[in-house]
């Protein structure tokens, strides 16, 4: 069974998304996934997930309370993406009889596309819903979609939780995730040594040439070239989280002007336009974080990931009725 559902117009999110970064300055990320961008991200993304072990992640699955609790699970991926990373769990847990039921959402056409093709002759039963989950209305939205489960797990892989202003994001999932549901996160983690941290941050501060195509695919959604500029790479503190978070900007080298669905906008010569943040965490201090949002940590792993440049951590939390202290 394959469901399809519009939780809003996929045009005018992008119309949406571009008004906002004429007037802020800041590129909303999920500019980045719309149109090309979304096979400019899984040309490199693909080859990641190649190398995690998905029998890992299975055993880690199977052994969390909620199979107890329920005759139905929905398995909410919030930014789903082509679905990759959950595409062997998923397949597998159906398979071994486990009552799951996938809800993929993403806010890029091209994404969900990519998800259902992803998906497809699988035979766990499946709800696709384009949508933005940092719009007012998407919560009642998801909440007709996923109501009558007995049970919810809110994922957010592949680092999309780390790309978002922390504040805003905890609080999003706490209205979003009802009490006794499960939020299910996958990050990057630190490292015990400094010597290993200080090769992760110069990783990651080298995101935008690791990752050229991508951020010269959006660039060019916004008019926008390397040549207008340079990519600079700014560490800095992240609250009460004890991160490495990498914000990349375009310093414009000469005032120009650019102009994106018929709007117009110009640049001075030295300003910076924000593109993406991302973070590597302490998952103490993470930990404590949710906790203060009433997530409380349950269980962890971090994956075999072969031989990627940094790990990932994935993180199994249930809500609670009020913050953790
Ligand atoms: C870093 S990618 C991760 C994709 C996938 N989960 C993976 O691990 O490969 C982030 C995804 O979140 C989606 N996204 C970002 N902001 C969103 C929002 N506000 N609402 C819905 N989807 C969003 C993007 O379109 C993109 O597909």
């Amino acid at each position: 069974m394959v469901e399809q559902l519009f939780f809003c117009d996929p045009d005018s999110l992008k119309v949406d998304y571009l008004t906002e970064f004429l007037a802020e300055r800041r590129v909303p990320q999920n500019l980045f996934y719309l149109l090309n961008g979304a096979n400019a991200f899984y040309a490199y993304r693909n080859a990641d997930l190649a190398q995690i072990a998905w029998q890992e992640e299975y055993d880690f699955f199977v052994k969390q309370p909620f199979w107890l609790q329920a005759e139905q699970v929905a398995f909410v991926s919030l930014g789903c993406g082509n679905a990759g990373p959950e595409k062997m769990l998923l397949s597998k847990l159906h398979a071994g009889g486990y009552p799951v039921h996938y809800v993929g959402v993403d806010s890029s056409e091209q994404m969900l596309a990519l998800a259902t093709e992803n998906l497809d002759g699988e035979a766990v039963p499946q709800t696709y819903a384009l949508g933005d989950f940092s719009r007012p209305d998407f919560s009642a939205r998801l909440w007709d979609v996923v109501v009558d489960f007995d049970v919810r797990v809110y994922a957010m892989l592949g680092g999309t939780f780390g790309n978002f202003d922390q504040v805003m994001i905890a609080e999003l999932l706490a209205l979003l995730i009802p009490t006794g549901d499960y939020l299910y996160l996958d990050v990057v983690p630190q490292y015990a040594t400094a010597h290993e941290n200080q090769q992760l941050r110069a990783r990651l501060s080298r995101a935008p040439e690791n990752l050229s195509s991508f951020f010269d695919g959006l660039l060019a959604t916004l008019g926008l070239s390397r040549e207008n500029g340079d990519i600079v790479a700014v560490e800095s503190r992240d609250g009460v989280l004890n991160t490495f978070r990498y914000t990349f900007y375009l310093e414009v080298a000469e005032t120009l002007t650019v102009s994106c669905m018929e709007e117009e906008a110009t640049l001075q010569a030295g300003e910076r336009v924000e593109l993406l943040s991302i973070r590597a965490y302490d998952v103490a201090s993470l930990t404590a974080f949710l906790a203060g949002y009433g997530f409380r940590l349950l269980d962890t792993y971090i994956p075999d990931v072969g031989n990627l440049g940094h790990r990932w951590q994935r993180l199994m939390f249930v809500k609670s009725a009020r913050p953790e202290t």
